[in-house]
């Protein structure tokens, strides 16, 4: 049986000025009106599974434990980190907690901020997987990509295994423009979903083996760490000395062992003001609103407005946010920018 474990640590700055550090996007109702992580959590409600896990920032516990609650879920536990350092580290906290109670614990590692249109293809997807996940395997879902997306990891198809998976020949994160490009013509090549399935136990020995660093200094973490309740706090003196980086980079580009099952589910990461209106219905003229907005011969806008009437004329590919303290108004094609928007508001305090 799975163990769910969702990462929710991430700070989703280029969705400033709705995700904010005290609410970052994956506690929002971005796409309906669950957040993305109760959206996430009700996805796997049909599922046969253990209590999930829930890793994510001290800062955020009770909004964490609240919005589990209101979906009545009992957490296995809710691990707290004193600060984010990617998820290879997070992946390798949950790992090593879930080996405690389950030397054959399998780990379905999934992000808080994705929304997945057809519920059904996700669950057969994790059938597959499972299997090969049984075999040793680091499987990913592969989505057939539609652009030469920059921020995502691409994972190349290699020879068929088990029934619907296939071996990755190689794995590629974030490659530039150009490269995403050559991998998007070849047509050998999935997007990486960002959502895992292993078993805790082969997560940790390709951790120990590629960044021994990581891995030693989770551990120490982890025996340091403070249980309350559902909740475990890392010893924060070790859990800062920890490197930071992602599965992608740490293990996914470097291991021999990882397989990936194609996804087709509507699946897309809701990462940028682009992407938000991608998964919003628009109208006729591609305008997608929320809020007392007033549009006129405006075209595939995202309009968000919160305390005010906001009106448009005449433009065209624009993202307009308002809220009570910070307006952002944006073109569609430097949506990724917003991040650096974010970063210095931080800075300057
Ligand atoms: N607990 C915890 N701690 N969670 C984290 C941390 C952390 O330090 N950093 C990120 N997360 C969470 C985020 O909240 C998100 O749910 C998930 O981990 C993935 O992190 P992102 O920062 O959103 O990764 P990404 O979108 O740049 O890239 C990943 O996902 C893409 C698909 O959406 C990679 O796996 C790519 O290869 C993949 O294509
Ligand atoms: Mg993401």
């Amino acid at each position: 049986m799975i163990t769910p474990v969702i990462l929710a640590g991430g700070n989703g700055s280029r969705l400033w000025p709705l995700s904010r550090q005290l609410r970052p996007k994956q506690f929002l109702p971005l796409t309906g009106s669950l957040s993305m992580l109760q959206e996430t959590l009700t996805r796997l409600i049909p599922l046969e599974q253990h209590p999930p896990v829930v890793i994510c920032n001290d800062e955020h516990r009770f909004l964490v434990a609240e919005q589990l609650r209101q979906l009545d879920i009992v957490p296995a536990c809710i691990l707290l980190e004193p600060e984010g350092r990617n998820t290879a580290p997070a992946i390798a906290l949950a790992a090593l907690q879930q080996l405690e109670h389950d030397p054959l614990a399998l780990l379905l590692v999934l992000a808080a901020d994705h929304r997945i249109i057809d519920e059904t293809a996700f669950h057969e997807s994790l059938l597959p997987a499972q299997t090969l996940a049984q075999q040793g395997c680091l499987v990913t879902f592969g989505v057939v990509p539609t652009h030469a997306e920059t921020g995502y990891g691409y994972i190349q198809r290699g020879d068929p295994q088990g029934d619907h998976g296939f071996c990755v020949k190689r794995f590629v994160e974030k490659p530039d423009r150009t490269t995403a490009e050559d991998y998007l013509a070849t047509g050998d090549y999935y997007w990486n979903s960002g959502m895992f399935l292993f078993q805790a136990s082969r997560y940790l020995e390709e951790l120990q083996r590629f960044r021994p660093d990581i891995h030693d200094a989770c551990r120490r973490a982890m025996a340091g760490a403070i249980h309350d309740l559902n909740f475990i706090r890392l010893d924060e003196a070790e859990f800062l000395h920890c490197p930071a980086d992602s599965i992608d980079y740490a293990i996914l580009e470097r291991t021999a062992s990882a397989s990936v099952v194609p996804l087709a589910a509507g699946w897309s990461d809701i990462g940028s003001w682009s992407s938000l209106w991608e998964a919003c219905p628009q109208d006729a003229q591609g305008n997608a609103v929320r809020g007392d907005v007033l549009i006129h011969q405006s075209y595939d806008l995202m309009v968000h407005a919160e305390h005010r009437l906001v009106a448009t004329v005449g433009v065209k590919d624009l993202i307009v946010v308002e809220t009570k303290d910070a307006v952002l108004v944006v073109h569609r094609d430097r949506v990724q920018e917003v991040k650096q928007v974010a970063e210095r508001l931080k800075e300057e305090g």
